[in-house]
């Protein structure tokens, strides 16, 4: 791993990029809350509190969590953070309500999360859902105010056969409308989707314009089925990209070289994922580069990409992921890169001019 000294950019203050259609400014490097939710593993009070102030300290202003991080946690332990402060950006997300349910006890992982909140979550893309889902934020949250909403894994990969049903919701339900409202009174400054698929993004788009687009796991070093029309058609669109999942799940961070598991996209990564981050690894190796910082770079590169929000939940990962952002990759490397084939040859490298 690189140290902090090595990093040639970690003392500058972070920049910030702006979403084209609203003029908010995104720092490039943000926080994803779901680490601090509890994804897979317990984190204590203390150690969230004290992440998300090195995050907001160190300049990782841009800070991403949902009311399905944790059953509410994230957002709990984010606003005690962020309250009083001027210079966070903060998105949430609608499309699932929590309820309560007293059978619920103790903090056994559900849906990944490792939480003791005794919150089902339960699907409402409405108009009236999207509202009283903006609404439970604030409260959870404790603050006035939320700059940005995406509606929540939308699309066939979560709803499967009731994709059909929960997208018209959206449409003829008056979901996208709650949302325009909130952003023309001024409530809310931006919106968009939060998803693991781009295709549902192009679908949205015929509906209505999105501000940002927050996707994950499908434009990073080891996945560029993005580039093929959905980042065209953002530019095109003025349409702003954040990129969650830069990692796909862990193993662009991890590398392979360790005996595993190697986590990818939620689970166990199969053979060829291993056999592909085994040629990464390789290549950064030769160059004396962390993979970790390749992969973080590279989704910078796209022009219409805004921030880039790792999943952080130590304060010893809020400065790995510094020196990482900031890490001196040489040239060659990314021709390298290229050469090898190891990614699509329309993806825009860091260092080629935008
Ligand atoms: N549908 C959506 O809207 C959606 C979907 C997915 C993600 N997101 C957003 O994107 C954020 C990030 O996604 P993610 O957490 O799923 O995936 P990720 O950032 O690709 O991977 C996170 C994993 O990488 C590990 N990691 C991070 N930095 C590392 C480092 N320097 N060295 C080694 N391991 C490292 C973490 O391990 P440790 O736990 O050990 O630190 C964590 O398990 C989420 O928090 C969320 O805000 C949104």
């Amino acid at each position: 791993m690189i140290s902090e000294a090595q990093s040639s950019l970690a003392q500058r203050p972070l920049p910030k990029r702006a979403i084209r259609r609203t003029g908010l400014s995104l720092s490039v490097l943000g926080l994803g809350a779901a680490s601090v939710g509890n994804l897979y593993h317990p984190v204590s009070d203390d150690d969230a509190r004290a992440t998300l102030a090195a995050a907001l300290d160190a300049g990782l202003t841009y800070v991403d969590t949902a009311p399905r991080y944790g059953h509410g946690l994230s957002e709990r332990r984010v606003g005690d953070v962020a309250r009083g402060r001027d210079d966070v950006v903060l998105s949430t997300k609608v499309g699932r309500l929590l309820t309560p349910d007293p059978r619920l006890k103790g903090d056994a992982e559900r849906y990944g999360f490792r939480s003791p909140l005794p919150f089902e979550q339960v699907y409402d893309y409405s108009h009236d859902g999207i509202l009283r889902s903006y609404e439970d934020s604030l409260q959870r949250l404790g603050l006035a105010r939320i700059d940005i909403l995406y509606v929540h894994d939308i699309g066939p990969m979560t709803h499967g056969d009731d994709d059909a049903r929960t997208f018209a919701q959206l449409t003829a339900g008056g979901g996208f409308r709650a949302l325009e409202r909130l952003r023309d009174s001024g409530a809310i400054d931006s919106f968009g989707l939060g998803v693991n698929e781009w295709q549902v993004c192009l679908r949205a788009m015929e509906h209505v314009d999105l501000d940002v687009v927050l996707l994950a796991g499908r434009y990073t070093l080891l996945e560029q089925t993005a580039l093929e029309s959905f980042l065209p058609t953002a530019l095109a669109r003025q349409l702003s990209v954040v990129i969650g999942g830069a990692y796909n799940s862990g193993i662009l961070a991890t590398g392979v070289k360790g005996a595993g598991p190697h986590y990818y996209d939620y689970g166990e990564a199969p053979a060829q994922i291993v056999e592909r981050v085994r040629r990464l690894e390789a290549l950064s190796d030769r160059h004396g580069i962390p993979l970790a910082a390749a992969a973080l770079q590279f989704c910078l590169a796209h022009p219409a990409v805004v921030s880039v929000i790792p999943g952080l939940g130590s304060v010893a990962r809020v400065r790995q992921t510094l020196a990482l952002y900031g890490a001196a990759i040489p040239a060659a490397f990314w021709r390298e890169l290229r050469a090898e084939n190891l990614v699509d040859p329309q993806a825009p490298l860091p260092g080629e001019d935008l």
